[in-house]
C-alpha cells in the first residue's frame, strides 16, 4: 500500500502529454507524479519536441537535464504556457493540498504564473475535504517556527517540525523549514490558507485554492480527467 502504482503514474504521464505542444514552456513539479512527466516529457525531447523547463526543484531540475531538457530560470522567460504537478490531495472543486514533498513555496509560484496547470495524480488522492489524508505543510522561516507554532495552534492546528531521518530539520530549497500541520477537515481552504499566511514568519502553505485547471486520475487502465 506504500505509494502509488508506477503504471499508474506513467498512464497519467501519457496522459499529461496531449497538454504540451513545440514551442512551450512547461512548469515543472516535483515528486513521483511529477517525475513521472519529466521522464516522457524527455523521451518526447529525444525524438525531437523543442520546449523549456521551469523546475520547482533542485530535483527535478537535475532529473530535467539529466533527459537533455532545456531548463530556464523565471527572469530568462515572460510566461508559462503549462505547468504539470503533483498533489497530496484533491477535491471535488480541484482544491489541492501539495507539499509533502516540500518545494510548496516554488510550486505555487510556478502555478501562478502560468496559464494552466495540469495535476497529475492516483485516485487515493481523491477526498471530499482537504485535511483528510494529510496534514497541511506550512513553509516558516526558522527564526519564526515557535511562534508561528503556537499561532497555529491558536486556529486549532497541530503543527509539528519537518524533520529528515537524521533528526535535524528538513529544509527547503529557499533555506526554510516547513511544519506539517494536522487540522480538522478543512472547509473553505480559501480562509484557512489566508488566515495562516497571516501570521508572521508564515511563508507560504501547502493549500492551493483555484489554481488547477485539469486533474488527471490515473486508476488501473484508464486515465479519467476533471475540471
Ligand atoms: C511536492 O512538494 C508536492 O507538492 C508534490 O507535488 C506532492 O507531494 C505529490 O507528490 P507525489 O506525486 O510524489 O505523490
Amino acid at each position: 500500500s506504500q505509494g502509488p502504482d508506477p503504471a499508474a503514474l506513467d498512464r497519467v504521464a501519457l496522459a499529461a502529454l496531449t497538454h504540451v505542444a513545440d514551442g512551450m514552456t512547461l512548469g515543472l513539479g516535483t515528486g513521483r507524479a511529477a517525475e513521472a512527466f519529466i521522464d516522457r516529457l524527455g523521451e518526447k525531447v529525444r525524438r525531437g519536441l523543442r520546449v523549456q523547463g521551469v523546475a520547482t526543484s533542485k530535483r527535478s531540475e537535475e532529473l530535467a537535464k539529466r533527459l537533455q531538457i532545456e531548463c530556464v530560470e523565471l527572469d530568462q522567460i515572460h510566461r508559462i504556457d503549462v505547468a504539470f504537478d503533483g498533489a497530496d490531495e484533491v477535491t471535488p472543486e480541484l482544491a489541492l493540498t501539495k507539499g509533502l514533498g516540500g518545494a510548496l513555496l516554488r510550486e505555487r509560484v510556478v502555478a501562478h504564473e502560468a496559464d494552466r496547470l495540469v495535476i497529475l495524480v492516483t485516485p487515493e488522492k481523491l477526498v471530499k475535504k482537504l485535511g483528510t489524508r494529510t496534514a497541511i505543510p506550512i513553509e516558516v522561516v526558522p527564526f519564526a517556527a515557535a511562534t508561528a507554532s503556537k499561532n497555529l495552534r491558536n486556529l486549532g492546528g497541530d503543527p509539528v517540525v519537518r524533520r529528515k531521518a537524521d533528526g535535524f530539520p528538513f529544509v527547503t530549497d529557499n533555506m526554510n523549514w516547513i511544519l506539517d500541520t494536522r487540522f480538522e477537515p478543512i472547509d473553505d481552504p480559501e480562509r484557512t490558507h489566508a488566515e495562516v499566511r497571516r501570521i508572521p514568519g508564515v511563508v507560504d502553505t501547502g493549500l492551493f485554492v483555484g489554481l488547477a485547471d485539469v486533474v488527471l486520475v490515473g486508476g488501473d487502465g484508464s486515465v479519467t480527467e476533471m475540471r
